[in-house]
């Protein structure tokens, strides 16, 4: 069992792990180094894909007697050298004496790390605090579980469910608060997805901007779908981050694009017609919606058809958080799941402009143009 002391220590290593990039390639992890007394002697995080791990950045910036202490790891501990070399044998290395680890690491190239500590004699105690430890990284677990990125369906409405205009204008529907809510969530992805209609439509730029409209900080992949040639000079083509248009309508060719490339969280943005592709494919987890106390009483709908045709089939989502943004409401919703796992709705309609069911074999990655 976990002494008050590691339990305190992983707190403190949670705090450290919420400060690296989340939405990158990799996981957020921290760690605490105790010495055999139970006192700090070392704090790291891990800072993105590329630099060292959090084991590895505790170790290097222990200032006391690490050999035979505590490594206190929000994540499991990996056993593969990737970009950087394997934590369970820099903890053996360092003379590490007992491991205590928050969530396991269900990545199956990096796992195991508890049993190679075990195996060389270290004592180890799994599943300290391992609920906060795995909400921390639900995304990336979900990803990595999976072998498809989470996605988290975005939009912004009125109360009657428009996302435009009868003209098509949709700018803009929500107020600054919720636009700048949408960039800080923006910020902690991988890919923004949008179909090539609301390019066409809005010209979007898709990147994380401040209050001022210039870009900030880390840019998510900017990503179009759909088989339309991307109209050169349009925003979404400048230089403020990368771009892929990938000549698909198929969500699950989509995911398996953007897995390929280590993309662990899709923020889709739209509009109507890719969201109901998605979600008639089974391949939302999350729904932001933006709601705006505005009327427009015509303009497309928020989402397109998704092929319901009676209210025995409507799909239900569960909310689980409601918060209200200078007057706007954000509401924070799944889909919910059969206790097959899939969404309550049929996915074998083709209502949603030609989506098909989830196919039996994996999608091939399609035909992909970086812009
Ligand atoms: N309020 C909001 O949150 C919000 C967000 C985004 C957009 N919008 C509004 O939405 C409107 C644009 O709507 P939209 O529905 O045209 O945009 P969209 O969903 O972004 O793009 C639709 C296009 O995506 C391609 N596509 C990709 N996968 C598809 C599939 N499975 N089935 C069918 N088509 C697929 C098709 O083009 P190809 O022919 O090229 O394959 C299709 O015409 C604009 O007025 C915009 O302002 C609002």
């Amino acid at each position: 069992m976990a002494s008050p002391t590691e339990v305190a220590a992983m707190r403190r290593a949670l705090t450290f792990a919420a400060r690296g990039p989340a939405g990158g390639a990799n996981p957020q992890v921290g760690c605490v180094i105790l010495d055999r007394a139970g006192g700090v002697v070392g704090e790291g995080w891990h800072r993105g894909a590329g630099t060292p791990h959090a084991e590895v950045d505790a170790l290097a910036r222990a200032a006391g007697a690490v050999r035979g202490g505590t490594a206190v790891v929000t994540l499991e501990p990996c056993t593969h050298t990737g970009r950087t070399g394997p934590c369970s044998q820099a903890l053996i290395d360092a003379g590490i004496a007992r491991v205590v680890v928050g969530a396991s690491d269900p990545n199956p190239d990096a796992a195991g790390g508890a049993s190679v500590l075990r195996a060389a004699g270290l004592d180890v105690e799994e599943h300290v605090l391992a609920e906060d430890a795995e909400a921390l990284n639900r995304r990336w677990l979900h990803a990595v579980r999976t072998g498809r990125p989470f996605v988290t369906w975005k939009f912004a409405g009125t109360l009657d469910g428009r996302s435009a205009a009868a003209d098509g204008s949709s700018r803009w529907i929500t107020n600054a608060a919720s636009r700048a809510d949408v960039h800080a969530r923006r910020a902690e992805t991988g890919a923004v997805v949008v179909g090539t209609g609301t390019v066409l439509a809005d010209d979007p730029h898709l990147t994380v901007r401040d209050a001022d409209g210039r870009p900030v900080g880390r840019q998510p992949l900017r990503v179009v779908v759909g088989h339309t040639d991307i109209p050169a000079g349009a925003r979404v083509l400048d230089n403020a981050a990368p771009t892929l248009h990938l000549r698909t309508r198929d969500p699950h060719e989509v995911l398996a694009a953007l897995a390929a490339r280590e993309v662990r969280h899709v923020w889709l943005e739209g509009g109507p017609t890719l969201a109901a592709a998605f979600l008639a494919a089974g391949a939302v987890d999350e729904v932001l919606a933006y709601v705006a106390p505005a009327l427009l009483g015509a303009g497309a709908s928020a989402v397109g058809d998704l092929g319901v045709r009676s209210i025995a089939d409507v799909v239900r989502l569960d909310v689980t958080d409601v918060a209200v943004l200078d007057g706007d409401v954000r509401i924070t919703a799944h889909p919910v799941l059969a206790p097959s796992g899939r969404h309550e709705k049929s996915t074998t309609t083709d209502a949603a402009a030609g989506t098909a069911a989830a196919p039996s074999t994996p999608p091939q990655v399609p035909a992909e143009v970086s812009a």
